[in-house]
C-alpha cells in the first residue's frame, strides 16, 4: 500500500512514525516535502505542500492508495476537492469545510448561526470601521481587553489580545493598514470579547457521519517559561485525564462537538478528517476559541504516542465513512511534548547549526523525537533547518513520569542557540 503524507513538520513526523507503526504489510510511505527525520521513514519528495497539481500528479503516477494532509493550507486551498476529482482517495477537510480554519469570520457566523458558545463578537471590513466598533463601547471602555482577529490564514501570527482599546487600534491598524499578515488574511478582521479560563485543546476524528475523541491536550504557546513572551507555534503540550474533566467532556461533546458536526451537515459541508477544536473553560462553561480543520503541531506528537489502533485504518475509515466499524483506543498514560527551538524563534530563527547528540538521545527507550525542522548532510550530521527543531516526545503512567522521560532526552541535545521551556505541563499553558 502506498501512503503520501504531506507537510514538512513535527506533526507530520509523527503522523508517518505512527502510520510505519501499521500491521498491514508492504506500507509504502512517501513524503511531500518531508523533513530529515521523516527521510528516515518515508521517501521525501521535493514538492511542497501547497503545490495541489503537483501533488495530484505524483499521487496518480505512484498509485498512491490514501493521502494524508498535514497543514492547514492545502485544505484551504481545495487540495482534498482536487484528488477526488481525480478518484484519488485522501483524507481532510475539503474546501467548504475548511472555512472553519480558513475564515474566523466564517467560523464565528457558522457558531452564531448553530448555537456553539464562543466569545462575543462583531466582523468589519475595514480599519474604519473596526475602530469604530472599538470606540461604540460595546466591547468595554478604553481600559477593556479585547482580541482582534485577521480573518484568514496567517501562520498563527493573526490574533491580537490586546489589553486596552489603545492596543487594539494599534493591532487593527497593523493588521489592515501596514498587512503585517498580507492583504488578503486581513481584509476583514473579527474582534471578539477577550475570555478568561484555561484553554484545552480536543481533537477528533471524523467521517461525515460519526467521530471519535482523542486524548484532550494543553499546548504551551509563548515562548518563554511562565508564559511569558511572543506566542509560537507551540513550545510543548501535554494529554492527561485532567485537562477536561469527565463533566466537562461531556458538556463539551453535547454543546460543541455534536452541534459543530451537524451545523456542518445542515449547511450542506459533511466534516470528514481531523477537526481541532480550541476552547477556553470560563466560569460560565467552555467556548470555541477556534476550529482548525487538522491536526496540531505538536499536538499530534503528544497524542500519537497513545495511539493504539492502526493509524491506517482509522484515516481510511474517515474517507469511506467506516469509523463507528473500527477500533480506535488509546493508552491510558499521560504524555507530553517538549519543543526544542531555534535562537531566534519564533521572529527570526537562525537554521544551520550543528546538532549534536541527537542520536544519543534516540536511544533512550521511553522517548520519541519528532524532528520538525532539521537537515541531514551527506556525511550524516544534523543541522537545524527551521524555527521549531525537535519535539522530545513521551508517554507513561503520569504525566510527571512522563515529562521526566522528555526532559532526560533533552538532557542530551544541545546546539549553539537551542531553546526550550523547563516549565511544560507545570502551568495553565498559554
Ligand atoms: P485562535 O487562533 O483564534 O485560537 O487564537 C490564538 C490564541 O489567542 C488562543 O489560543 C488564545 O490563547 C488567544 N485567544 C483567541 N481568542 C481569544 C479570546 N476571545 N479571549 C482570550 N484569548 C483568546
Ligand atoms: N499548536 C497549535 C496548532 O497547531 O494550531
Amino acid at each position: 500500500m502506498n501512503i503520501l503524507v504531506i507537510g514538512s513538520g513535527g506533526r507530520e513526523h509523527a503522523i508517518a512514525w505512527s502510520l510505519a507503526k501499521s500491521a498491514r504489510p508492504d506500507v509504502r510511505l512517501f513524503c511531500a516535502p518531508g523533513n530529515g527525520g521523516i527521510a528516515q521513514l518515508a521517501e521525501c519528495i521535493a514538492i511542497e505542500a501547497t503545490d495541489t497539481h503537483a501533488l495530484a500528479r505524483f499521487a496518480g503516477e505512484k498509485r498512491i492508495d490514501l493521502t494524508i494532509v498535514g497543514g492547514e493550507a492545502p485544505l484551504a486551498a481545495g487540495i482534498v476537492d482536487l484528488f477526488e476529482s481525480r478518484g484519488l482517495a485522501i483524507t481532510g477537510a475539503g474546501q467548504s469545510a475548511a472555512r472553519l480554519e480558513s475564515s474566523k469570520a466564517f467560523a464565528k457566523d457558522f457558531m452564531a448561526r448553530h448555537g456553539i458558545p464562543t466569545a462575543r463578537y462583531r466582523i468589519a471590513a475595514s480599519a474604519e470601521e473596526a475602530i469604530g466598533i472599538l470606540r461604540s463601547g460595546e466591547f468595554g471602555d478604553e481600559n477593556a481587553s479585547v482580541v482582534v482577529k485577521a480573518d484568514g490564514l496567517a501562520g498563527g501570527k493573526g490574533v491580537v489580545v490586546a489589553p486596552s482599546r489603545t492596543q487594539a487600534e494599534a493591532a487593527i491598524k497593523d493588521l489592515m493598514i501596514e498587512g503585517s499578515v498580507g492583504a488578503e488574511a486581513a481584509r476583514r478582521v473579527v474582534i471578539e470579547e477577550t475570555l478568561v479560563g484555561r484553554e484545552a485543546s480536543l481533537l477528533l476524528f471524523a467521517d461525515g457521519k460519526d467521530y471519535s475523541l482523542m486524548p484532550t491536550a494543553r499546548d504551551h504557546k509563548r515562548i518563554g517559561e511562565n508564559d511569558t513572551g511572543p506566542n509560537t507555534g507551540g513550545m510543548g503540550v501535554v494529554t492527561e485525564d485532567g485537562v477536561l474533566d469527565e463533566e466537562t467532556l461531556r458538556h463539551v461533546v453535547r454543546e460543541i462537538v455534536e452541534p459543530t458536526l451537524e451545523g456542518a451537515r445542515l449547511d450542506g459541508f459533511e466534516f470528514r478528517g481531523v477537526l481541532f477544536i480550541g476552547l477556553m473553560l470560563t466560569t460560565d462553561g467552555a467556548r470555541v476559541l477556534e476550529y482548525n480543520v487538522r491536526f496540531g503541531d505538536p499536538e499530534t506528537q503528544a497524542i500519537l504516542v497513545r495511539l493504539q489502533s492502526d493509524l491506517i485504518d482509522i484515516f481510511e475509515a474517515t474517507t469511506r465513512g467506516t469509523l463507528s466499524q473500527i477500533p480506535v483506543r488509546w493508552s491510558d498514560e499521560a504524555s507530553a511534548c517538549v519543543v526544542l527551538a531555534a535562537r531566534g524563534y519564533p521572529a527570526r530563527p537562525e537554521t544551520g547549526a550543528h546538532i549534536e547528540g541527537l542520536d544519543r538521545a534516540a536511544t533512550h527507550k521511553d522517548v520519541q523525537i519528532f524532528h520538525a525542522g532539521t537537515k541531514r548532510t551527506a556525511e550524516g550530521v544534523w543541522l537545524t533547518a527551521g524555527g521549531r527543531v525537535l519535539g522530545v516526545t513521551a508517554s507513561a503512567e503520569t504525566l510527571d513520569h512522563a515529562l521526566q522521560h522528555c526532559y532526560n532526552a533533552v538532557k542530551e541535545i544541545h546546539w549553539d542557540g537551542m531553546q526550550y521551556r523547563r516549565d511544560i505541563g507545570k502551568n495553565s499553558g498559554q
